[in-house]
């Protein structure tokens, strides 16, 4: 059905193509229910172990601390997945005595009914609202985990002459790609010192998605936070020439693969986040760049061993996951926390940064 749809449509920028692939409201990979967790496509950190949320939750709190306590904190998560990161936070904060509401952004009506679930023993603290503009303005932390990664990417390719866009054709169900002008110049700005280096045949993506929800966020946000997690590199990491191949991958059931024209609408498809992207969204809209750093550092700045201790029994299956969100082979490396800051000092030193700083792992 996916593929009628894409062929009335076509031809596409390869961006459209992902967009429909995902999100089309009932064919997209996440409307129509997508696989999480050890059993399901892929995994995230928050499917992992409890101690990831536990662990964020530690920041949060400290955020609100240099915030002053203001009477009215308030937690923004998009992209919320099953709901299991919301609700490890929300039980950290409630074992230290804390009832702070939680606001989630969730277009999709079965993602919510997951989330509804896991939610409940929480009651009427957790609201929802389907996108950025219906967010409040707010002072608290807006936190995300692999949203920005699931956004639909332009796809350039350098050919002998130039560069140009791939764009999606689909004739009697088969999918072809086209290589045709670049469809915005905003595309060409992001790579355009990086491209001359590239060699012919280089692929990579361009995330134009990002800013309306910067753009959103900045009219929301008075004072406080934004937590993104994600995987990917800084700028020069992510167009470095010998990244020939680009980003792009194709998630179904643990499988990777790198053609994104396998069974439309029934696989994940991601790119990696341009953090440099992020950060200079951060400045145009008024956000102050508290840090970036890995995964790993992040966590072990926060004491993430001591939290596990507090919130688990230690056994065996915990120390694992403990490594697997903190060592450089699992997460630890790959995975990335950028803090943006609005009303805050820009000395402000904060736990989950503390150790990068130190050692000099601060990007
Ligand atoms: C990879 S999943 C996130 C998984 C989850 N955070 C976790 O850590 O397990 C990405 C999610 O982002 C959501 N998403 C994408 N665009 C969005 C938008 N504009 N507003 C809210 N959610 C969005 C998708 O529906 C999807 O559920």
């Amino acid at each position: 059905m996916l593929l009628e749809i894409l062929e009335a449509e076509a031809p596409m920028t390869f961006a459209r193509y992902m967009e429909l692939c995902l999100y089309h409201e009932r064919y997209g990979y996440y409307a129509r229910g997508p696989r999480l967790g050890r059993e399901g496509d892929y995994f995230t950190s928050p499917t992992v172990h409890r101690v990831f949320g536990a662990t964020l939750a530690r920041q949060l709190l400290e955020l609100y601390e240099l915030l002053g306590r203001p009477q009215e904190f308030l937690l923004v998560e998009a992209g919320a997945g099953e709901g299991w990161l919301a609700r490890d936070i929300l039980d950290y904060l409630q074992k230290k005595g804390l009832e702070w509401p939680y606001l989630i952004v969730e277009p999709l009506p079965n993602l919510r009914a997951l989330q509804e679930e896991v939610l409940r023993p929480h009651g009427s603290k957790v609201r929802w609202v389907r996108d950025f503009t219906e967010i409040p303005p707010f002072t608290g932390v807006f936190l995300s985990n692999e949203l920005f990664d699931s956004l639909p990417v332009h796809l350039l390719e350098k050919t002998s002459e130039d560069l140009r866009e791939v764009y999606v054709e689909v004739s009697q169900g088969k999918i072809r790609e086209k290589l045709l002008e670049i469809s915005r110049p905003e595309i060409l700005q992001r790579v355009l010192p990086y491209a001359l280096h590239w060699p012919e045949g280089y692929r990579t993506e361009v995330c134009l998605a990002y800013e309306p929800i910067y753009k959103e966020l900045s009219k929301k946000l008075i004072r406080g936070a934004l937590l993104n997690l994600d995987y990917g590199f800084p700028r020069a990491d992510y167009y470095h020439p010998e990244r020939h191949r680009g980003t792009l991958l194709a998630y179904s059931r643990h499988r990777v693969s790198e053609n994104p024209y396998l069974r439309p609408g029934h696989q994940d498809l991601t790119a990696h986040v341009d953090f440099t992207a992020l950060r200079e969204l951060g400045e145009k809209y008024g956000f102050l760049n508290l840090g970036f750093v890995q995964q790993g550092p992040f966590l072990v700045g926060l004491a993430v061993e001591e939290v596990l201790l507090e919130i688990s029994e230690n056994t065996f299956r915990d120390r694992e996951a403990l490594k697997l969100l903190v060592l450089p082979e699992g997460l630890g490396h790959s995975h990335w926390v950028l803090i943006q800051a609005r009303g805050l000092h820009p000395e402000t030193e904060l736990s989950g940064l503390r150790l990068a700083n130190r050692l000099n792992l601060l990007y």
